[in-house]
């Protein structure tokens, strides 16, 4: 099973952006978190953060057909993008939506989730072990 792993922008500015919020351990320790946990699990992970929009819409286009379950942290993208949820939905991979920080408690714009209409499961509060569980979801699934 190949899981691809995706993050969106400012969180390589994990360990930098309020700490408050996101913890204070970076973007190359999350990789290795999830690598570890993919690692015990049997299955592949690719790991992939962009800042950009349409290279996030172009890596879920090249999934397609290859990877058989896709875990992804839109950031700020989550509340505006419709593209990365079409995307999603062109290439028809179980998806799970994760994010670090409780949005639900957080400003009113980031109430809006694109990619919630098409991810079968979402993910919010649960810092870097979020992603974990996702991968479980989609081992389960
Ligand atoms: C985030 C929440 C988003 O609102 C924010 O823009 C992010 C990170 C999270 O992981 O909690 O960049 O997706």
């Amino acid at each position: 099973m190949k899981i691809l792993v995706i993050n969106g922008p400012n969180l390589n500015m994990l360990g930098i952006r309020e700490k408050n919020i996101y913890g204070d351990k970076n973007y190359p320790a999350l990789v290795k978190g999830i690598k570890a946990h993919a690692k015990e699990k049997g299955v592949k992970v690719t790991c992939y953060q962009s800042n950009y929009e349409g290279d996030i819409v172009t890596k879920i286009q090249k999934a397609y057909q290859k990877f058989d379950g896709i875990v992804i942290n839109p950031g700020a993208y989550t509340h505006t993008s419709v593209a990365i949820l079409d995307a999603l939905k062109a290439v028809s991979i179980p998806t799970v939506e994760v994010h670090i920080s409780k949005v639900d408690e957080r400003e009113d714009f980031r109430q809006i989730s694109f990619v919630r209409n098409y991810a079968f499961k979402t993910i919010t509060g649960e810092g870097f072990n979020g992603y974990n569980m996702a991968i479980d979801a989609i081992i389960e699934r």
